[in-house]
C-alpha cells in the first residue's frame, strides 16, 4: 500500500506493508541510516526520532500513523558542510564515543531543545532518559546538549548592532 510520508521536509510515497515499522522505512527504503537500530523492542532509543516536535522510537511506530506528520531524523539537522547547531555541539564537546546511539540522543534533545533552549540537567536528563549509551559518554553528552542551546539562542539573538539608527 503506497502511504505518503513527509522526512526532513521532503515527500515520499512508499510502497510498504502499512504495519511497517518507521524505522525500516526509514532505513530500508529512504535510505535514511541515520537512525539505528539498537533493540527493536522500545527500549535503548537508538531509533528516536521525531515526529511534529515529539520524540518518537521509530522501532515502535507503524508507518499508517504518519501520513501527513512532519518526521525529522537526524538527516534534518544540518550537513557535513553545515552542521546544525547538535551536531556542531556533539563535535565542539567530541560527545561521541562510539556513536551508535548519538543520532537518537541528537533527536531526544532537539525535542527538547524546541521546547525549552536553556533546560537544567534534570530537564536533559529526564529527556534522555530512553536512550541508552553503553560508552559512557554520558556528561559529555550533557555539555554537548547545554552547548547547543547556548548556540541556538545565539543564532535568535539580533546582531548586536541590529535596529540601531545610523
Ligand atoms: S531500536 Fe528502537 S528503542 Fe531500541
Ligand atoms: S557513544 Fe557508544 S553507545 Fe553511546
Amino acid at each position: 500500500m503506497a502511504i505518503l510520508l513527509t522526512v526532513n521536509g521532503s515527500p515520499h510515497e512508499v510502497d510498504v506493508d502499512p504495519a511497517t515499522p518507521l524505522l525500516y522505512v526509514l532505513r530500508g527504503e529512504l535510505a535514511l541510516n541515520g537512525a539505528k537500530y539498537g533493540c527493536g523492542l522500545g527500549q535503548c532509543g537508538s531509533c528516536t526520532v521525531v515526529v511534529d516536535g515529539e520524540a518518537v522510537l521509530s522501532c515502535m511506530v507503524p508507518v499508517m500513523l504518519l501520513q501527513g506528520r512532519e518526521i525529522t531524523t537526524v538527516e534534518g539537522l544540518g550537513t557535513i558542510d553545515k552542521p546544525g547547531p547538535l551536531q556542531q555541539a556533539f563535535i565542539e564537546v567530541q560527545a561521541a564515543q562510539c556513536g551508535y546511539c548519538i543520532p537518537g540522543m541528537m533527536m531526544s534533545a532537539h525535542a527538547l531543545l524546541r521546547r525549552n533552549a536553556r533546560p537544567s540537567d534534570a530537564e536533559i536528563r529526564e529527556a534522555l532518559a530512553t536512550n541508552l549509551c553503553r560508552c559512557g559518554t554520558h556528561m559529555r553528552i550533557l555539555a554537548a546538549i547545554r552547548r547547543a542551546g547556548e548556540l541556538m539562542q545565539a543564532a535568535s539573538l539580533p546582531e548586536p548592532d541590529e535596529g540601531r539608527a545610523g
